[in-house]
Formats: structure tokens, C-alpha cells, sequence
């Protein structure tokens, strides 16, 4: 590590110049190409020690400011081997994601506008922006025109807002004086962690989320959903908040959102559809029947930084209730007040007062590809899915454990949970891929995604050929 102080008498109290910018920028950018030209130079997967990296910086900041070359420097020795690259041809962990050059491009400007997009009079057009591009998108998936929506930095603060504002609906008088302790949500045994979070920070209670029984195929089961709305109903408690998902993490399937809705919409409940991973794919005409029904949710999440090629973070969360998430999260400060009548201030219909311009990324990158490029690269990764899928299908030491219909594989060895986490970690010992796991039908599961930009057809014939080689090693 080195100590290239700048300076042992002047505090640096000014910004960098603008000629050093322009050289470091420049040299910063030429690294950021030669990285995306071809991030298969570095190892996927980090291969270090808890702890590791705390030991090798200093446990106390710089009294003196330090040269860019150091800390470049710093970033390429120490930190860069330290990282798990999720910008990666080879993250197959998780949902695989993007950061585009578009995008990435935009985050530049981003940072270097540093706008707050609170207030339409903070920032007019970051507002504006804002609008446009989430109209855009929901044309695109073929939401209901008449929605609003807005860009969260996660799926999990999406749902959050969303149970806030069910809430809001459920016993408005929560607001002044909390939750009664009677409400109710409801969830499949395969919902995302963060709708259990958002019901703990909203004060529902972690007991009063109910798991629902799912279908051989990891669907929600509608009857089930109906049978503990009853019972809650007898033993006088208060059914307000259910969520379906398009694209589960563990297995991408898809809860029948029609019947939900219909239920849901019966007993009064808001229905929260969790788009979070599948629901880019309604972009692909052939792909929008997942989204069948969700004109009768209350609320929609999708998230750009997953499958729309946006850098993280980027959540688009859509609602049929403004006006409540309005009443849910408004408050009048009065420093906050301004004079523009019939904006929008999206600091009103969420928790953040402080909202970076991510409407800029989604933007470029929404122009940089088009419908149409977003669709082949979709297309391209589900092709690439099943590519893997069938594959493993047809060899008699695997089984998939779900269909590979999105860009998700599901699989497992026959011989038993014992070798099919043996195989995991072979074929993530090297570093040169990385694929995580989940648990399906209470037996160990493998997951392989597709969903990055830079993956290619040779990619995934190499990790086929890791999966066989941990299995059986060359001599
Ligand atoms: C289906 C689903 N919903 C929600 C989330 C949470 O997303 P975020 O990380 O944006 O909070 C995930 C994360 O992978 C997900 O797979």
C-alpha cells in the first residue's frame, strides 16, 4: 500500500483541477473499457478471508489528502481481488444483472450533476425525467396507462411503500396512532425475504404474515390463499396486504395473479405484484402472459437493474393509489414547501427525502438499446437458459428441479444433497464461475442465471463443461 501524501504543509481544501480531472477521468475510462472489453481477465468470485482486507487498510482515515495514483493504485491491488464482479459474463449467482455502458455512462453525469430529485422544484427535469421514463416502461410491459409510478432504489423499499400504504387504506387512523396489531398479509412459501421485511418495519408483526401453501410447481395456491383469509376473518383479525410474484428467486415461477387478484379484490385486500425479476420479460410479446391479471394488483414492482441492462440501483414501483401512498407518506414541512403548483414531488409518496437522479441511467439506457435491443438481450438469455436446461435434462445424473422457462436453471445431482453441494462448491472453487443455491422441495438446489449483458453462447458451453468437469475431472 503506498503513502504518496500530497502534501505535508496545505490541507487540500479545493477540488481536483480540472486538467487533472480530465487526465485522471481519461485514464479511469480507459480502465472501465479494458475491464468491459473482456471481464473474463479476473476471476469471477473473490477468493478471500473475513477480515482480509479490514487488515491490510489502515484502521484510521488519512490526516493528509493522498494522490490519485495511490488510491488507484490501492483499488487495483487490493481491493479489485477482493471483489465478487457481478458486471461479470460468469456471475451466474443470484439474478445475474448489468451494468451497461449507457449506463454506466450516466451514472457519470450523475455524480457530477449530483441532483436531488425530491422536489419537481429541485430539480424540474429529474422530476420530469423521472415521469417519462416509468411511462415508458410501463407501455412497454403493458401496465394499466392510468398507474403512477416512480423509481425506488430497491424492490424491497418498493414493497415497503406499498405495505405502508395498504396500510394507510386498512386503518387510516394508523398513521396518528400505529398499527391495531390486527393486520394481516399474506405470502407464498416462495415470496421474496423483503415483503416479511417490510411487514416488520411497517409494524404488521413478522407472525401476522402468513406463508401460503404453493403447487407442485411453486405457485401460490389460490384456495389455500382463501382458506386462511376465512380463518383470519373468524378469529377477528384484519386480511390487508397480499403479494403474488412473477419470477420467484428460487425457482422464477409465477403465481397465478388473476385468481389472486380476484380474491384479493373480494375481501379487500391490495394485491402487491412482485415483477422485481420476471417482470421485464413482458417487454418480449411472447413473454407478457406472465403478467396476465396484474391489471387487478394495486401495485407493481419491476426492476431495471435486474433484466434492463441498468446499474444498480434502479426499481421502478407503479401503483393504481397515488393519492394514498400521497396520504400514507406526506408530510408539510415547511422548509420543504414550494410554489409549484400541479408538480409532483416524489419525496411525498416515499420514505426518501434525498432521491438520486436515477432516471438519467434508465433513460440512456432505455434510448441506447430500444425496445427492440432490450428484447433480443432479453430473448438471448432465456435461449441460453435452455440451452443449460436441456443439457442437464438429458443427462441421467442431474434433475432439473424446475423448468428453465425464464433465465433461471434449477438442478441437482441424483446421487443426494451431499454431492450436489460438493458440485457447488468445485464448480465455484476455481473463481472462474459462480453459481448459487437454494432449497426446492426441501432438497438442495443448484441455481445457474443468465441475465448478464457479456454472457455468450461460448460461456455458458464452458460452465456446462465446469458442471461435468467437477463431476468427473479430467485425467
Ligand atoms: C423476486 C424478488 N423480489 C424482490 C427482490 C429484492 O430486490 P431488491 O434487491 O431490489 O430489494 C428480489 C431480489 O433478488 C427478488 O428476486
Amino acid at each position: 500500500m503506498t503513502h504518496d501524501y500530497v502534501s505535508d504543509i496545505a490541507p487540500r481544501c479545493h477540488d481536483m483541477s480540472p486538467e487533472d480531472f480530465r487526465l485522471h477521468g481519461k485514464l479511469l475510462l480507459e480502465w472501465i473499457a479494458n475491464y468491459l472489453e473482456d471481464p473474463r481477465q479476473y476471476p469471477v468470485l473473490a477468493r478471500c478471508q473475513p477480515g482480509e482486507l479490514q487488515r491490510l487498510l489502515p484502521a484510521a482515515g488519512p490526516e493528509k489528502g493522498e494522490s490519485m495514483e495511490a488510491i488507484l493504485d490501492d483499488f487495483e491491488e487490493l481491493i479489485l481481488p477482493r471483489l465478487t464482479l457481478w458486471n461479470h459474463p460468469h456471475f451466474h449467482a443470484y439474478f445475474s444483472i448489468s451494468s451497461s455502458a449507457p449506463g454506466i455512462l450516466a451514472e457519470l453525469l450523475i455524480a457530477a450533476l449530483d441532483v436531488n430529485a425530491m422536489l419537481w422544484k429541485s430539480s424540474p427535469a429529474a422530476t420530469e425525467l423521472e415521469q417519462i421514463t416509468v411511462s415508458w416502461v410501463l407501455e412497454w410491459l403493458g401496465l394499466p396507462s392510468a398507474w403512477f409510478g416512480m423509481i425506488v432504489d430497491s424492490a424491497s423499499n418498493a414493497v415497503l411503500q406499498a405495505v405502508v400504504a395498504a396500510r394507510q387504506r386498512a386503518e387510516p387512523e394508523c398513521r396518528a396512532a400505529g398499527s391495531s396489531g390486527r393486520l394481516v398479509a399474506y405470502v407464498s412459501e416462495h415470496t421474496h425475504s423483503s415483503v416479511e421485511k417490510a411487514a416488520i418495519a411497517a409494524g404488521i408483526g413478522q407472525r401476522n404474515v402468513r406463508p401460503i401453501a404453493a403447487d407442485a410447481g411453486f405457485r401460490m395456491k389460490p384456495e389455500a390463499l382463501a382458506q386462511a383469509i376465512r380463518a383470519d376473518l373468524v378469529n377477528n383479525m384484519k386480511p390487508f396486504f397480499a403479494v403474488a410474484t412473477v419470477g420467484t428467486t428460487s425457482s422464477t415461477a409465477v403465481d397465478p395473479v388473476a385468481a389472486i387478484a380476484d380474491l384479493c379484490r373480494e375481501h379487500g385486500l391490495w394485491l402487491h405484484v412482485d415483477g422485481a425479476y420476471g417482470g421485464s420479460f413482458a417487454i418480449l410479446p411472447e413473454c407478457r402472459h406472465w403478467l396476465d391479471g396484474v391489471e387487478g394488483a394495486d401495485s407493481f414492482v419491476v426492476n431495471p437493474h435486474k433484466m434492463m441492462m441498468v446499474p444498480l440501483d434502479c426499481s421502478l414501483f407503479y401503483t393504481a393509489h397515488p393519492a394514498l401512498l400521497r396520504s400514507a407518506f406526506s408530510l408539510e414541512a415547511e422548509y420543504l414547501k414550494t410554489d409549484a403548483a400541479g408538480a409532483i414531488d416524489f419525496m411525498d409518496y416515499g420514505l426518501a427525502l434525498g432521491r438520486r437522479f436515477r432516471a438519467l441511467k434508465l433513460w440512456f439506457v432505455l434510448r441506447f438499446f430500444g425496445r427492440d435491443g432490450l428484447a433480443a438481450i432479453l430473448r438471448e438469455n432465456l435461449r441460453m437458459a435452455a440451452w443449460l436446461g436441456e443439457r442437464i435434462a438429458a443427462d441421467a445424473r442431474f434433475e432439473l428441479a424446475a423448468p428453465a422457462t425464464m433465465g433461471l436453471v434449477c438442478f441437482r445431482l441424483r446421487q443426494g444433497e451431499d454431492a450436489t453441494r460438493e458440485l457447488m462448491r468445485s464448480i465455484n472453487a476455481s473463481g472462474r464461475f459462480f453459481v448459487s443455491h437454494t432449497v426446492l422441495d426441501s432438497r438442495f438446489t443448484i441455481r445457474a442465471a443468465m441475465g448478464n449483458i457479456r454472457t455468450e453462447q461460448r460461456d455458458v458451453e464452458q460452465l456446462w463443461v465446469a458442471i461435468t468437469e467437477a463431476l468427473d475431472p479430467p485425467e
